[in-house]
């Protein structure tokens, strides 16, 4: 490929830092819940601006946990229908009924009139998501609803490392955030996941929980239906070392960002529109396709006869078209279904140059010409 998909990037030094730390920890066999977890967790919080962070397993149980703690099992939970899986996933897991809400296509986030229209008498809280790593306006309108209404609301920060909405970080608008550090993420740590809240009580829960509902670590007695949620010292390692270039990787992505959207200036691609007050880490580069045009055949033609990969969309199906999800599929969220079918998603790394940026743009413009 001209043009990956998505790149990883750990520079040198940054790899023999990350192999001598997993060295100390095999020599000190101290191989989880260990110094370097808690050197994560303390650089996590003074990133993001907030008194905790917690380090598990995956942004997965980095949802799961906070959504127990707030006893989200009572009721329903309102979650946007446009997301990943795991959004949805930690919402059952957690014991509480689930209820898809639409999404405004224009911020990808969730809508705040279908918002107000879905609360009901069940409803204790909502998860929202970061979409693309973008927080639109429309986050203080949530913020908003939810303390009108009492809701917790827990926010799925697991593209937007970094992001902000008029100077205030991702993960830290609700009760609770949850980042994810899966390999395709703005920071990589093969798995992981870190939970931020100012809420002390989220706090020493979440560290109750992650370790199989153990009151404390040198006592055997389970006061909670923990889980094992814990992160290894290794992958502690490889995310401190990633965490320490986040301002760095998130520099370059809105460095392209930029380029893309002074090439897509006159486009048929219609870029997302990011207000200047929204701090974006352009963990996914957005863009709308002119109406008709087959999002898969496009694809195909781009690998094919230009080498250039798009990036995965987020996502290609909403939660509720999943089969899993079957009992949600007569429910009717257009904004969802028409922001999943018509969006693509162009490739942006921590590596990649402006010269890849102007010729995935041309062969978009090549492809979609023929
Ligand atoms: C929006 C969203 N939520 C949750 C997750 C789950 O994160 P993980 O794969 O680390 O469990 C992901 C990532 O994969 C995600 O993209």
């Amino acid at each position: 490929m001209r043009v990956p998909a998505a790149a990883i990037h750990f520079p040198e030094e940054d790899r023999e830092e990350i192999l001598r730390r997993i060295d100390e920890c095999l020599k000190s066999g101290q191989l989880t819940l260990g110094a370097i977890g808690k050197e994560l967790e303390a650089e996590f919080a003074a990133a993001h601006q907030v008194p905790h962070a917690v380090a598990v397993s995956s942004g997965t149980s980095a949802l799961e946990i906070p959504l127990r703690v707030l006893e989200a099992r009572q009721g329903e939970v309102l979650v946007q229908a446009n997301s990943f899986f795991a959004t949805a996933a930690a919402v059952l897991s957690s014991g509480a009924r689930l209820r898809f809400v639409d999404c405004d296509p224009a911020t990808m986030s969730l809508d705040p009139a279908a918002l107000e229209a879905a609360i009901g008498p069940e409803t204790v809280g909502v998860v929202t998501v970061h979409i693309g790593g973008y927080i639109p306006p429309s986050i203080r309108d949530i913020q908003r609803i939810c303390a009108a209404n009492d809701l917790w609301l827990v926010e799925d920060a697991a593209h937007a490392h970094g992001s902000a909405y008029d100077n205030q970080l991702a993960g830290t608008f609700g009760a609770a955030g949850s980042f994810s550090f899966y390999p395709t993420k703005v920071i990589a740590g093969g798995e992981g996941g870190m939970i931020t809240t100012t809420d002390d009580r989220i706090a020493s829960e979440a560290l109750i929980y992650r370790d199989q509902g153990k009151a404390s670590f040198d006592n055997n007695d389970h006061t909670r239906l923990g889980y094992n949620w814990r992160m290894s010292e290794p992958h502690a390692a490889i995310t401190l070392a990633q965490l320490r270039r986040l301002d760095e990787f998130v520099a370059h992505r809105r460095m392209i960002a930029a380029r893309y959207d002074e090439l897509l200036a006159d486009s048929p691609l219609r870029p997302l529109v990011v207000p200047d007050e929204s701090f974006c880490n352009y963990y996914k580069y957005i863009a709308f396709l002119p109406e008709g045009v087959d999002r898969r055949a496009l694809k195909q033609r781009l690998r094919e006869d230009f080498q250039v990969a798009l990036s995965g969309e987020v996502y290609e199906t909403p939660l509720h078209r999943q089969s899993v999800f079957a009992d949600h599929a007569d429910e009717h969220l257009p904004g969802a279904e028409e922001l999943c079918a018509r969006h693509v998603c162009l490739p942006v790394s921590a590596v990649m140059t402006e010269e890849q940026a102007e010729l995935v743009v041309e062969s978009v413009h090549a492809a979609l010409a023929g």
